[in-house]
């Protein structure tokens, strides 16, 4: 991975004379909304946009109909996101007839995809703003544009993208945070546009970080979760990714988990870490995608199924706790049916805790999309059936074998159907629902597990 550049201090500094110019506007926007669609990093970025927001004067809108400004952070992993993201920027063009001061911005991965901003524009002319996942930190820039201007501003650059730091944040939970450690990714898997959206990979110093992480820890951030699509290639002022967890665990944050692993790099002493740090918990997402080496080579995954059994075997036997979870695509170009049966058998091998699992999209600009393929959705969607419905069993299993463990769980929130409830993880990320008070949201209780259900435990809390 190259160095790359971090994005100027004096940029930062013209970024935030553009939030005051805003922000003493008279007529702009007041309530903002933002719909955060895809994984982890978009989240991030979109308290990053929240915070932006506040520092131009607007506040959250309590529901998207009284908000004046909508963002819409985009996804487009597999088609049905990016069908989600269009269809409902479609339905704000019948707002906007009835609230024209509306503005709607549209920005994320959908938006860097090729061709995409043209065709919104030409299609979508009451969108205002169109950008990209490579200069979200000039929204205050394009918003004032957008206001001043008075026609839509259009700006999705096509580099590689560098490093911001220093933006403004608000944050959506006071006791868990994400920490981005790196962005972009190079690993070209042949079915993702993740890399050709999001740019190269890139990393963020260390000292970046750990300030990042010591910050919210004093504002009380009792677990953080560095993130990064491949988190094992983080290469930042030359220290590998074994390090900087090293470092982040010694600043004395409860509880660290971290995500997305790639198993072609995932190192030894990466694995040891889960047998050494005191707060990183024991659980590994750690995507497979499939269980057939023929597959996985045309997946350009650059690992064996053996590889990834033995990596399993080796993080069982250094954390024999530990809750691997992982990621499946069934019905990629060519897959024959005894293939997908090699899937099938490494998850009756591995038993994972949890699997998420997709039919293959095919994607414009990637290879897979060029593939041939001529297994018909009928077959696939059997398929992911037949493997849903194997995930199902284990994750019950897995979840049965809890019962009875006391664990210590981070209480998160309330139930949404019972004001009774409240929830939380254990270390291990199983979700337990028990009987307790919301005043208890952001702490820790010992609580014992009861029952299994299909993806979450019940319990009781004990002692206190
Ligand atoms: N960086 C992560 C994954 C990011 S995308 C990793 O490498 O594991 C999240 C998941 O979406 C992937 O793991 C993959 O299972 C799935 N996915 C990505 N592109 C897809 C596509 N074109 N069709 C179906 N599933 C896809
Ligand atoms: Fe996509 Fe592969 Fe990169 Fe993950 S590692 S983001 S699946 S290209
Ligand atoms: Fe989607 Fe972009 Fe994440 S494509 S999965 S939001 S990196």
């Amino acid at each position: 991975m190259k160095e790359r550049p971090i994005v100027p201090e004096r940029e930062m500094e013209r970024q935030r004379e553009f939030m005051k110019l805003v922000e003493a506007m008279d007529v702009r926007p007041h309530k903002y909304h933002i719909v955060s669609m895809g994984c982890q990093m978009n989240e991030r970025d979109s308290e990053s946009i929240a915070g932006m927001l506040e520092q131009m004067g607007m506040t959250q809108a309590p529901s998207r109909e009284e908000a004046d400004l909508i963002l819409y952070n985009t996804c487009c992993v597999r088609e049905n996101a990016e069908n989600k993201a269009l269809g409902n920027v479609i339905w704000l063009k019948e707002l906007k007839k009835v609230k024209p001061d509306l503005m709607i911005c549209v920005g994320g991965c959908m938006t860097q995809e090729k061709g995409m901003a043209a065709m919104m524009k030409k299609r979508y002319p009451f969108i205002d703003l169109v950008y990209g996942t490579h200069n979200m930190y000039k929204l205050p820039e394009y918003i004032w544009r957008v206001l001043t201007e008075r026609r839509p501003v259009i700006e999705v650059m096509d580099i590689d993208g560098e490093v911001v730091e220093g933006l403004p944040e608000k944050r959506k939970s006071q006791f868990m945070g994400f920490v981005n450690i790196m962005y972009g990714c190079d690993n070209f898997c042949t079915y993702c546009i993740v890399p050709h959206v999001r740019g190269r990979e890139r990393s963020r110093t260390p000292e970046a970080i750990l300030e990042e992480c010591v910050r919210l820890q004093d504002q009380g951030v009792q677990e953080i979760m560095l993130l990064g699509q491949n988190v094992n290639s983080y290469r930042g002022g030359g220290a590998e990714f074994a390090e900087l967890l090293r470092r982040v665990d010694r600043l004395g944050i409860p509880r660290i988990r971290f995500m997305t692993s790639h198993p072609k790099d995932l190192s030894d002493e990466l694995i040891a870490a889960f047998g050494e740090l005191e707060h990183l918990m024991p659980q590994l997402h750690l995507p497979v995608q499939a269980g057939s080496d023929e597959v996985l080579r045309r997946m350009n995954r650059r690992y064996t199924h053996e590889h990834y059994l033995s990596l399993v075997e080796k993080l069982r036997k250094t954390c024999p706790d530990i809750g691997l979870t992982s990621d499946i695509i069934v019905g990629f170009p060519g897959e024959t049916l005894e293939q997908f049966e090699e899937t099938m058998d490494l998850v009756r091998q591995v038993r994972f805790d949890a699997a998420y699992t997709f039919i293959f999209s095919p994607r414009q600009g990637t290879r897979a999309a060029e593939l041939p393929d001529d297994t018909p959705e009928s077959v696939k969607s059997e398929r992911i059936q037949r493997l849903i419905e194997l995930q199902q069993a284990i994750t019950f299993e897995t979840l049965s074998a809890q019962v009875g463990k006391r664990e210590q769980v981070l209480v998160e929130a309330a139930s949404t159907r019972d004001a009774s409830q409240i929830g939380g993880k254990t270390p291990r990320g199983h979700m337990v629902n028990f009987p307790g008070d919301p005043s208890l949201i952001g702490k820790f209780v010992d609580v014992e597990i009861t029952s299994a259900g299909r993806n979450t435990l019940r319990g009781r809390i004990i002692g206190g």
